[in-house]
């Protein structure tokens, strides 16, 4: 296993994928985390340190635990983590003169196996505001560009490396070479990890924690509740009972696509409970995108609270939570205020005696969906988009009232219909609608009308942590509108939304 500890470098996820690439498990960690979360793990063969958006020398610089440096496991710092290094061991950092942003031209000098196999001149991706004036006693200098003297050091005795570059992004041309020195010469890691021996690991792990009590799962349909909960089955088979709460706010025919796909795998233990009123009730007059995030969050952790009660012996709840949610919620970038709270990542209220069982923690989403394939699940179901679990709630922007849900249903499954006709629905990450909370002033015939508008959202992602609009061809999107229009009673104006995430969000709530 290697460790990368997180500073709040944008690229952090993405040493952990090319580390998982090459069938070797890695973790990542908040950056000052204490040693005792980690060492525990006793196959831990090196540690990374990302990059980061702050400077080493001001006082709110976020540190590893100082005992890392002692553990004699190899490290490797990136940008903000070589800095670190620098800075530990007595060197200096300062504001550079001269920022490098983009590719630069690197020389490589000899290194002990970081650079084995590379050329003494490399195109590397650099984004950085400070630089090494001064190295650390014991340091080497391993690479230069022509603005920074020192944009490699490693110390051989150590065992401990930093590079000022980025080799973890694409643009990095043999910067995937660097990672693989570090983790397979470096580190002396083994590729035994795959999605194969996961699930064997997992199923050993929760049969134990589990023993003869039930499992309660909050089975949504989507790609990860659904993984998740044949994977328990595979794991415990009648010990585990899933709960589908139909609250409306759903996919048009999502109920009926669950019963059918899930009565055959869990029979009776498919509980679906019908909870629109209670949704509907709660929701009426909220228009706070976060009020309604926790509203619906709680009336899930009520139902499920009751459910449980009615069940017995469970003392267990499994959910579909994956990588990104969790990273994404410890790393909102050193900031206090959570961006949206996802109702399904945070834990359980303390009142609620029960264990959270979270399969998919560690997993990307398409390593999930390579594990549903893995676990016989079909296409239909592996390949969904990912829908929010608050649902329409929070794309019915303002209040949710039943007439602006039955417009977005039937808005959205026509998208849904003709992204798929045109081929592209696997293509994209998320292709949606949204209906505003207002209403814009058309002609039908030769009469005004006024009545509301819908938002075209398709995106493009890797993992939800940054997303492209996606430049679909102008005759889809025209059929797209011209159906929602002329289809949908209450419509007049469809508008397509051309933001990115970051800054936008993929969803609008
Ligand atoms: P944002 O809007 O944060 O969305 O860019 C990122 C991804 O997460 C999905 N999403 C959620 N999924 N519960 C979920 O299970 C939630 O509360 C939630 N909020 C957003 C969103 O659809 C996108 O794929």
């Amino acid at each position: 296993m290697i460790l990368i500890l997180d500073f709040g470098s944008q690229y952090t996820q993405l040493i952990a994928r090319c580390i998982r690439e090459e069938n070797v498990y890695c973790e990542v960690y908040l950056g000052n985390k204490h040693i005792e979360c980690f060492t525990k793990f006793e196959n831990l063969k090196g540690l990374i340190l990302s990059g980061g958006y702050n400077s080493v020398y001001l006082k709110n610089a976020m540190w590893p635990d100082s005992r890392i440096w002692n553990l004699g496991i190899p490290i490797l710092g990136v940008c903000y983590g070589m800095q670190l290094i620098a800075k530990y061991f007595g060197g200096k950092v300062d504001l550079s003169k001269c920022r490098e942003f983009g590719v630069a031209n690197v020389n490589i000098k000899n290194s002990n196996y970081l650079f084995d196999g590379l050329h003494s001149n490399e195109i590397l991706w650099m984004s950085h505001n400070d630089k090494i004036s001064e190295i650390p006693k014991g340091f080497k200098v391993i690479a230069s560009t022509n603005n920074s003297p020192c944009a490699a050091i490693e110390n051989t005795m150590k065992k401990i490396y930093g590079v000022q570059f980025h080799p973890e992004v694409k643009h990095s041309i043999n910067g995937k070479k660097i990672l693989q020195n570090f983790i397979f010469k470096i580190c002396n890691s083994n590729r035994d990890w795959t999605v194969k021996s996961y699930i064997i690991d997992e199923i050993k792990k929760i049969r134990k924690q589990v023993g003869k009590n039930n499992v309660l799962c909050a089975l949504s349909g989507g790609v990860d509740s659904s993984v998740a909960a044949a994977m328990l089955n595979k794991a415990i088979g009648k010990h585990l009972f899933c709960v589908y709460v139909d609250h409306g706010l759903q996919r048009l025919g999502e109920t009926e696509r669950v019963l059918k796909i899930f009565r055959r795998m869990f029979g009776r233990n498919l509980i679906i409970v019908n909870a629109k009123k209670i949704f509907f009730s709660k929701l009426r007059g909220i228009v706070d995108p976060e009020c309604k995030r926790k509203i619906i969050g709680s009336i899930f952790i009520e139902i499920f609270n009751k459910e449980i009660k009615k069940l017995k012996k469970i003392n267990f709840l499994l959910q579909g939570t994956i990588y990104s949610d969790v990273i994404e919620s410890i790393c909102i970038k050193g900031s206090k205020v959570p961006i949206k709270s996802h109702h399904n990542v945070g834990g359980l209220p303390k009142r609620m005696r029960i264990k959270l069982i979270e399969p998919l923690k560690f997993l990307f989403k398409d390593e999930v969906r390579i594990l549903g394939k893995e676990l016989g699940l079909s296409a239909e179901i592996i390949n969904r988009q990912p829908f929010p679990g608050p649902g329409f709630a929070i794309r019915i922007l303002g209040e949710v009232t039943k007439i602006k849900l039955n417009i977005l249903k039937k808005a959205d499954s026509i998208i849904t219909e003709e992204i798929r006709n045109a081929d592209f629905y696997e293509k994209v990450w998320q292709s949606f609608a949204i209906i505003l909370p207002i209403k814009t002033v058309g002609v039908m015939g030769d009469a005004r009308t006024y009545e509301h508008v819908i938002v075209i959202r398709i995106v493009n992602s890797e993992d939800a942590m940054t997303a492209n609009w996606v430049k679909l061809p102008y005759e889809i999107l025209n059929k797209m509108s011209s159906r929602i229009i002329n289809e949908i009673k209450g419509v007049n104006r469809v508008v397509y939304d051309i933001s990115n995430k970051p800054p936008s969000t993929i969803e609008w709530e």
